[in-house]
């Protein structure tokens, strides 16, 4: 990672079990104890009744939104609802086919949408995200779908999130996946206006993913069958690698790398 903004936890409430939780989460994160004054932090995490959030501290960005992952509500679970189609170019891109789901392996987790559409689709995933703020967001995230009946499912027995750079992953696990995808941040990332600013925040808390390149060697080399790289539509191949083949989304690009044997 190329940045490391100053975090902190904000600890607004008296109520017992909320205290414990954002103890633990400071200690997991390594970061300073949870306390109502958060110093001359960039960022800080606030638990709001069971909701995670990231608020800007800086006082001429504080009227933004803050930041959270829901997969009950938003874009996200109108995906979940709407869009079971197998023929969807992330579908396909991970080689998803009538009577088919590829164990995934989700190197860079982020918000989680792609993983939650996979998982929605049959897939069994494990996500890896080595921001703790982020890992912490997506983890309470799926905390809260556990609880709801439409989701519980899916995250119970589905999906697996773990607190890791993916590098350090993929060279240490004996684990097989049949597809390892990858979606590093790039430069300009996508176009709504919602994006945009969940977008620029995600970019000043882990940075652009500089060492993005140096992954796509090592998935190659783990991936039972293929690697997925995510990119922008007229983005340059990851590390000049050309694919095995492309597929076309509406703003993006899946690149395939299929296993050379297959
Ligand atoms: C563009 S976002 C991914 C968005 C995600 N595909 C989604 O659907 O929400 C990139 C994320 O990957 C994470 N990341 C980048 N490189 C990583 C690595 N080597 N190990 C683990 N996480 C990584 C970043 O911290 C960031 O949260």
């Amino acid at each position: 990672m190329d940045i490391k903004p100053d975090v902190r936890i904000k600890l607004e409430s008296d109520d017992p079990e909320k205290r414990a939780y954002l103890q633990e989460l400071a200690d997991h994160l390594a970061l300073p104890k949870p306390s109502l004054d958060i110093g001359a932090a960039d960022f800080y995490l606030l638990l709001r009744n069971s909701r995670l959030e990231l608020h800007r501290a800086k006082a001429e960005e504080v009227k933004q939104s803050p930041l959270f992952i829901d997969f009950l509500s938003g874009p996200s679970y109108y995906r979940f609802i709407q869009n079971k189609r197998i023929d969807q170019p992330l579908a396909k891109a991970v080689g998803i086919k009538r009577g088919y789901r590829p164990t995934i392996l989700d190197t860079t987790a982020g918000f989680g949408e792609d993983s939650f559409v996979l998982a929605a689709l049959g897939c069994s995933v494990t996500m890896l995200e080595r921001s703790g703020v982020i890992w912490a967001l997506l983890n309470n995230a799926i905390s809260r779908s556990l609880n709801n009946p439409k989701t519980h499912k899916i995250f119970a027995e589905q999906v697996t999130l773990l607190y890791i750079d993916s590098a350090d992953f993929l060279e240490a696990s004996a684990n097989s996946f049949e597809t390892i995808y990858l979606d590093p941040m790039y430069p300009l990332h996508r176009s709504s206006a919602l994006n945009k600013q969940k977008m620029r925040l995600l970019r000043d808390l882990v940075g652009s993913d500089p060492d993005s390149c140096h992954l796509l060697p090592l998935a190659i080399n783990k991936a039972a069958k293929r690697t997925v790289v995510k990119r922008p539509l007229r983005a340059a191949y990851l590390a000049e690698k050309p694919p095995s083949f492309s597929i076309k989304a509406k703003s993006s690009r899946y690149d395939i790398y299929l296993r050379p044997h297959l």
